[in-house]
């Protein structure tokens, strides 16, 4: 699931769907927007609302999540109910079996026509927070030890799962990046938000499967993926 954006009045509606999850999912993966304006009070609501989960729940943030500078905190908050962030590390199931990498990446536009580091400082600063963002999972994947591998981004690595919105919008949406570590490592599966009028199938240049889980993309709440569909991807 991503694009919570869990604000005043979410409490009640979200205590109930997560509640509603165990007995679909062996696992959650949130892919940011967990808050819509990155208040602690937020936060908070989303804690509560995990508290009838009792499936692990690994999740990145969003942009919505950085709006008010309290990521840190935010991620504190998440933690402390059992949500495992993966800005802070890898998740690795306990049988070992699947491996979760991820952050939330950044933007930048797609193949040849993204941003590259050339010309004036501000614009190499820009780029380069998406090539800080890419490095996180490049790191993480080279040292994970799982039969099957899923990163999780906000931000969209592909431009496939763009099609529908604005062609203006579609370098803030995403970079190909952040889609290197992917194809690098191999992963089996890729998982993003924030593309609201996307789509939900993609492939990254190596072929390795994309879904951009942003709720309006799907008529549900939340989407179940089985590893075992993916598996001879990678
Ligand atoms: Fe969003
Ligand atoms: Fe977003």
């Amino acid at each position: 699931m991503g694009d919570l954006h869990f604000g005043t009045g979410s409490h009640i509606f979200y205590r109930a769907l997560f509640k509603s999850i165990n007995k679909d999912a062996e696992l959650v993966v949130m892919c940011g927007d967990l808050t819509t304006r990155g208040l602690i009070e937020e936060a908070r609501g989303i804690a509560d609302a995990v508290s009838g989960l009792d499936k692990p729940a690994v999740a990145v943030l969003g942009n919505h999540d950085h709006e008010a500078n309290n990521q840190e905190e935010i991620m504190d908050i998440l933690e402390d109910a059992g949500i495992h962030m993966l800005e802070r590390g890898p998740y690795v199931t306990e049988d070992g079996k699947v491996g979760f990498a991820g952050t939330k990446g950044f933007c930048g536009g797609f193949l040849n026509c993204r941003i590259a580091p050339f010309g004036e400082r501000i614009l190499k600063m820009f780029i380069n927070e998406t090539y800080r963002e890419t490095n996180r999972v490049n790191r993480d994947l080279k040292s994970m030890k799982a039969d099957f591998k899923v990163v999780a981004y906000h931000y969209s690595p592909v431009r496939d799962t763009c099609i529908g919105e604005h062609s203006e919008v579609i370098p803030f949406l995403g970079c190909s990046i952040l889609s290197d570590p992917i194809d690098t490592f191999k992963a089996n599966l890729v998982l993003h938000g924030h593309a609201h009028n996307g789509i939900e199938k993609g492939q990254t240049p190596g072929g390795v499967p994309v879904r951009n889980v942003a709720l309006p993309v799907h008529n549900k709440k939340y989407v179940i993926y089985d590893t075992e569909d993916f598996s001879s991807s990678g």
